[in-house]
Order: C-alpha cells, then structure tokens, then sequence
C-alpha cells in the first residue's frame, strides 16, 4: 500500500525492518520499544481501573509490529491490529506467541468494519503519520461502542518536540531514517481535544511521556548512538512532547 502525505513524513520504512522491528539497537525503533512498554503498561492499568477486562474487542490502528497488540493478547484480551504496511504485520504474525490477534491490512481513513464493534480503539504513535488526522479519529468514534475508549499516543508541535523528537533523534541515533517525523504533522493537545470532541469523543485523561534522563542508560545512549536496553520512558508534568490520552464515546 502506497501512503501519500503532502509533507515529507517517510512511512516506508515500517515496510523493511523485518525482524529488526525487535532486534534493532541502532535505530529509532529501539526507542520505539521503549516507549511501548511504558505506554501498555499504561493502558492495561487503566483498563484494569475501569472494570474492562473479560470477553471485550480491542482495536489497534497504526499497530506496525504488534508492541501492544501482542502484548495485549498475553494478558487475553481479545484484539484486531490494522495496519497500512503487509510486511510490518508479518513481523507482528510472528511474534504473536498466543496467536490470537487478528492482525489485518488496512488503511485508517476506512477501516473495514462495522459502526460501534469495539470497546477500545488505540493509536499509538499513529496520529502524526497521516495527513489527515480528524478523519482516523472520525473512523474511531465509528467504529467504538458507546462509553468505550480511545487511547492514543502522539507529540506536540513546538520547538522543544522539534528540536527533542525531530532532531535529537537523527543527531544521536545512529541510523534515524530521513523523515521519521515531521513537524507540521505533530498535534497540539488543544487540537487533540478539539478532534476528540468533534467526533464525540470527550477527551477525560491527558499525559506527557518523555525519557527518564537521570539515567546512566539515557547518556550511554547519547555518547554511542546506540539504545541502551534499560532505556525508560515515564510520565511527566507536562505535554510538551510526546503526550498519552484517554477519550470516552458520547
Ligand atoms: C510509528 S509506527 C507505530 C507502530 C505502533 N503503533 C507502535 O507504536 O509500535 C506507525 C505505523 O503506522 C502505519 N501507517 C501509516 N499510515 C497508515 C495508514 N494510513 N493506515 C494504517 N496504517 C498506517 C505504518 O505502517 C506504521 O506501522
């Protein structure tokens, strides 16, 4: 599947990491990695807060490898990973141990599925790959059951995100791919909240995620180029960067 975005944010490479989705130490994925486990962490406590858990459809957009999904699948739920990219969900395939998760090649602007199916929809560093943002987040209200959840993951336009997420990234990771990201794609918490609400999602939760810097493994990994396995991510007091949110279905 071919993507097409007016400015340059380069989705091709989610199709040639092969095995590298997990492997790779070099390159942005790894941080990629790191982020997801602090993000399903995350997300599986706060299912667990609110009482879902049982017999309930989860929906992953944008689900590349399979970093929630499959990990959502050992904790037995049961889940759907859409994805644009045919060899990104092989690699997802592959790594699903339970072999659950109904892993399918989609696009987000319309996904193949019937109105209000899922009791949670997630996009995790997703939104800001797509040219047109609102319309995923139209497909989600449609697609999720009333009071059911929308859990996403993006970053914030300003020059901090520019200048940590953009450039830090490609000055102090050794292979970061020429646009990865793109500035003009990331999305103001305001806007997020605007989208949400548009679509009849009332946003109840919003949190910044950024790595932990008082750590021997964030400068390891700084001075090599390479990320260092205890690289962690973890909340903090503001939205300046990366950002995690909850919104409810109307
Ligand atoms: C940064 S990766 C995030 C993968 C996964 N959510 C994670 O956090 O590990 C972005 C993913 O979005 C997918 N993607 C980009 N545009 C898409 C579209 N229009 N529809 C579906 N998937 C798309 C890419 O193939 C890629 O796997």
């Amino acid at each position: 599947m071919g993507f097409e975005n007016k400015f340059p944010v380069n989705n091709e490479i989610y199709h040639q990491y092969g095995e590298r989705w997990y492997t790779a130490k070099d390159d942005p994925v790894a941080l990629l990695r790191a982020e997801a486990r602090a993000r399903n962490r995350w997300i599986i406590s706060e299912m667990t807060r609110r009482n879902l858990a049982g017999d309930i459809r989860i929906l992953d957009i944008g689900c590349g490898a399979g970093f929630l999904a499959n990990e959502l699948a050992l904790h037995g739920y049961k889940i759907t990973g859409v994805d644009a990219s045919k060899p990104a969900l092989d690699v997802a395939r592959g790594h699903d141990s339970t072999g659950t998760v109904d892993y399918c090649c989609g696009n987000a602007y319309t996904m193949a599925f019937e109105d209000r199916i899922f009791d949670v929809v997630c996009a995790m560093d997703f939104l800001e790959h797509v040219e047109y943002p609102e319309r995923v987040v139209r497909e989600v209200s449609r697609v999720l059951k009333s009071g059911g959840l929308f859990f996403f993951y993006t970053f914030n336009r300003n020059f901090l995100a520019w200048l940590v997420v953009i450039k830090g990234v490609e000055w102090f990771i050794r292979n970061t791919p020429a646009d990865m990201h793109c500035l003009q794609y990331f999305i103001k918490p305001a806007e997020m909240r605007r989208m949400c609400g548009e679509s009849g999602l009332n946003m109840l939760l919003c949190r910044g995620l950024a790595p932990k810097i008082f750590r021997l493994a964030f400068w390891k990994t700084l001075a090599t180029g390479i990320v260092d396995d205890r690289f962690t991510f973890d909340f903090t007091w503001h939205t300046m960067m990366g950002y995690l949110g909850v919104a409810a279905r109307e």
